[in-house]
């Protein structure tokens, strides 16, 4: 996703607007010198804050105002209108603020405000001594993260066995990939952050055990780590082809940074790639070898791509999308062997490819917690604080199968922000508050310079409606079981897509005292 340099446009907010000119609930963008700055109006209210989303800079004056806050229009996250605060991810930092004038009917813009730091909770300062977290990835991190802005004053160790630093993950199959973003990119923080925090981030520290009695987990080394308690954010690891062939170097998988290094490196030379599934992912690595100008080539035995879960409408877009842009689908087809250069098809067919990437799915990383006698469903079954079977042992992101207060079932899903999000409750729940996590799941997926956006879970759906048009990339998309909608997704139609969101979360779920009762363990 391109950050917008642009310098701000619209009026000089210093100088002052009328107030007639910003409607109750509306939204007015200026700048004040050289930041972009929105108004935005709430009854005799007015606020001024930052107009770009901290997260990749998406325009706040195309997004909603809810109540206090502002919802970004490009990957929902939410900011506090009166303090700026990051409430939702994936916005990890916050939005700045402006004090704001009103005189003689017009409104002047003055001094940006200085934000003050946040009381320590109530078990923030408590007794707690160290939280250890397994997982350097979305969920791990964004707990972390939390945990120090809830004052927590003990310690935090992360131990993840990647050997990078917790990264933008989605980029590493998008713009960092197409070569269109740098590596600067990447990580959520630099270094400088964890040193800061006091955050003990140990890397290539893989935990193979878990002791619940003794509250120990234990690394591959040989060495063991103390926790008071524990968060698994262990994440998902790529589906393993076992077709002969699989083994060879030019075939390759998708999740880390050294995952995407190693395609980009390959690709310098490679002129045609397959790309095996018909995924998410697989899609996206292809519009970025795409973006890289090599041939490409999408094996997948699905009819038509992301049917299961956009459905067929969405789906032949998508393929067309693709096919726009020079990509090749057999459809109906998988590949049989790799020999050396050469992809066998189930068809009888063959491909030349100097690299192949096989996006055929994940599985949740849960060895350690099955080990460990967790409760375990195709997930880390978890109550709807997060917390597992094992008192004092959370888990969130990919791996935690938890109990979704809208449908009654329990669910896992896949999705940057869920995770983040997850991470945050699990922290404060860590820290004794006790909160359901009851966000409206939502993901984001690019194609090219379309941008898919999804909110809400239909696993399963009887109706679908479709309004406006997908060929011309202005849609919305409803997932309607027995006529209620379940999931909404869209194409360029952001505000409604927000909207969507906001009106599964008021529709609730199956109310406070079953949702609190869902998912406890006897
Ligand atoms: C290329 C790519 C693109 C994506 N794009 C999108 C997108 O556009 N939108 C979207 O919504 N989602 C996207 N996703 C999905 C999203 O990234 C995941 O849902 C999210 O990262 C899950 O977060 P997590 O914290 O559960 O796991 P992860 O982010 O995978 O982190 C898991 C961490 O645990 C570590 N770990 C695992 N086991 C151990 C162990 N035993 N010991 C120590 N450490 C361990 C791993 O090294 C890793 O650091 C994408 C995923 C990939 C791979
Ligand atoms: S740019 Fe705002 S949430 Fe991503």
């Amino acid at each position: 996703m391109a950050q917008d340099d642009a310098s701000p446009g619209g009026p000089d907010l210093r100088q002052g607007v009328a107030l007639a000119e910003l409607a109750d609930g509306g939204k007015l963008a200026g700048h004040v010198g050289g930041d972009a700055v929105l108004l935005v109006r709430r009854g005799a209210e007015v606020f001024a804050v930052g107009a770009l989303c901290s997260h990749y800079h998406g325009p706040l004056a195309d997004g909603l105002v809810v109540e206090d806050t502002i919802r970004c229009p490009w990957h929902h996250a939410c900011f506090d209108l009166r303090t700026g605060e990051a409430l939702r991810a994936p916005a990890l930092g916050p939005i700045a603020c402006w004090s704001v004038e009103q005189r003689d009917g017009m409104l002047f813009v003055g001094e940006k405000l200085t934000r003050s730091k946040p009381e320590a909770g109530e078990a923030a300062s408590g007794t707690l001594g160290r939280i250890v977290i397994v997982g350097g990835g979305a969920a791990g991190f964004a707990a972390a993260d939390r945990l120090r802005r809830e004052q927590f004053q003990g310690s935090i160790v992360i131990l993840s066995d990647d050997d990078a630093p917790p990264v933008d993950r989605p980029n590493l199959s998008k713009d960092y990939l197409a070569g269109q973003a740098p590596e600067a990119w990447l990580p959520l923080r630099g270094a400088s952050f964890y040193a800061k925090n006091a955050i003990d981030l140990r890397l290539n520290a893989s935990v193979t055990g878990i002791d619940v009695g003794s509250r120990t987990v234990a690394l591959a080394d040989g060495g063991t780590v103390p926790y008071d308690r524990l968060l698994l954010a262990t994440g998902a690891e790529p589906v393993r082809l076992t077709i002969p062939g699989a083994d060879l170097p030019h075939v390759l998988t998708l999740r880390s940074l050294a995952d995407s290094r190693a395609i980009i490196e390959r690709a310098a030379t490679a002129r045609r790639a397959v790309v095996l599934g018909a995924s998410f992912i697989g899609l996206e690595v292809a519009a970025a070898l795409r973006a890289r100008d090599i041939e490409v080539h999408v094996v997948a035995p699905d009819e038509r791509p992301m049917e299961r879960i956009l459905g067929a409408a969405m789906g032949d877009f998508v393929r067309a999308l693709h096919e726009e842009h020079g990509v090749v689908f057999h459809l109906g087809e998988t590949a049989t062997a790799i020999d050396g250069h050469r992809v066998q098809l189930s068809g009888g067919g063959a491909l030349a490819a100097e690299l192949v990437v096989a996006g055929i799915g994940v599985r949740p990383r849960i060895e350690i917690a099955e080990r460990a006698g967790l409760s375990v469903d195709r997930g880390v079954v978890v109550d709807a604080c997060l917390e597992t079977s094992a008192p004092g042992v959370f888990a969130a992101g990919d791996i935690a199968r938890w109990p979704d207060p809208r449908s009654g079932e329990r669910i896992r899903v896949e999705h940057w922000v869920v995770a983040q999000r997850q991470g945050w409750t699990a922290a404060r729940n860590m820290l004794g508050a006790r909160e359901a996590f009851d966000a409206v799941p939502f993901f984001w997926s690019q194609h090219y310079d379309v941008p898919i956006n999804y909110v809400g879970h239909a696993q399963a759906w009887d109706e679908l409606a479709i309004e406006g048009d997908i060929a011309a990339r202005d849609c919305l998309v409803r997932f309607k079981r027995k006529g209620e909608v379940q999931a909404v997704a869209s194409i360029f139609r952001d505000i409604e897509n927000l909207e969507a969101e906001v009106a599964l979360e008021r529709r609730g779920g199956l109310g406070a005292s079953t949702e609190a009762s869902l998912g406890r363990f006897p």
